[in-house]
């Protein structure tokens, strides 16, 4: 059966698209071991498993040929001195690339290649940023009271690789330094 055209729109303000087909929360306990002050994350933790981030997805086959697309939205706070962020992946065919329309927010996207290359990308309304192939990517929010807002599109076959950030981390953090944000290498990355 042949696929028709459709569209639907994405609300200011808000966000959630008109059409969604899955809505994933991601709480502070789905990203363990990925903040660097373990003991602000414990202490966090046992207060509230706050919700970090929540994606609304535009569900098409993964296969080649398709366009997955979504809304990105992560909340401010900060666990110790470390920006609320997404879980970062690499896509498992590493050969497939990402676009992201940042829509509201700041922030951050963090970025790094198989081959340690590193890349850090300011996010704002209006931005497009374009994630060559092999690049692994998280975003960041840093604003202290607004959403980061993006809207993404990537190949329907890339699937998503985990298990790599969840074992070694990124190797550039962003952090707030009480006058001013800073991105810092991760202390304990895993090479
Ligand atoms: C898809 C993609 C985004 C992220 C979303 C949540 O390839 O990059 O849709 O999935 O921003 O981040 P993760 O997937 O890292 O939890
Ligand atoms: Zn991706």
């Amino acid at each position: 059966m042949q696929d028709k055209p459709f569209s639907y729109t994405i609300p200011y303000p808000g966000f959630k698209p008109s059409r969604v087909d899955n809505h994933l929360q991601r709480h502070l306990s789905d990203l363990k071991g990925q903040f660097s002050n373990e003991k602000a994350y414990q202490t966090l933790l046992k207060k509230e498993d706050v919700l970090l981030y929540e994606v609304y997805e535009i569900k098409r086959p993964e296969v080649e040929g398709e366009i997955l697309m979504g809304i990105s939205i992560v909340h401010p706070g900060k666990v110790g001195n470390e920006f609320f962020m997404t879980k970062g992946h690499f896509h498992t065919i590493l050969g497939t690339a990402e676009m992201y329309y940042c829509l509201h927010g700041e922030g951050f996207m963090v970025m790094e290649t198989p081959e340690g290359d590193t890349a850090v990308e300011a996010l704002a309304p209006g931005k497009v940023l374009y994630i060559p192939p092999r690049w692994a990517h998280r975003s960041v929010c840093t604003s202290r009271q607004q959403d980061l807002v993006t809207f993404f599109a990537y190949p329907g076959n890339a699937g998503h690789d985990y298990g790599t950030i969840e074992e070694k981390g990124f190797r550039k953090l962003i952090i707030d330094r009480g006058d001013g944000i800073e991105i810092i290498d991760n202390p304990s990355f895993n090479e």
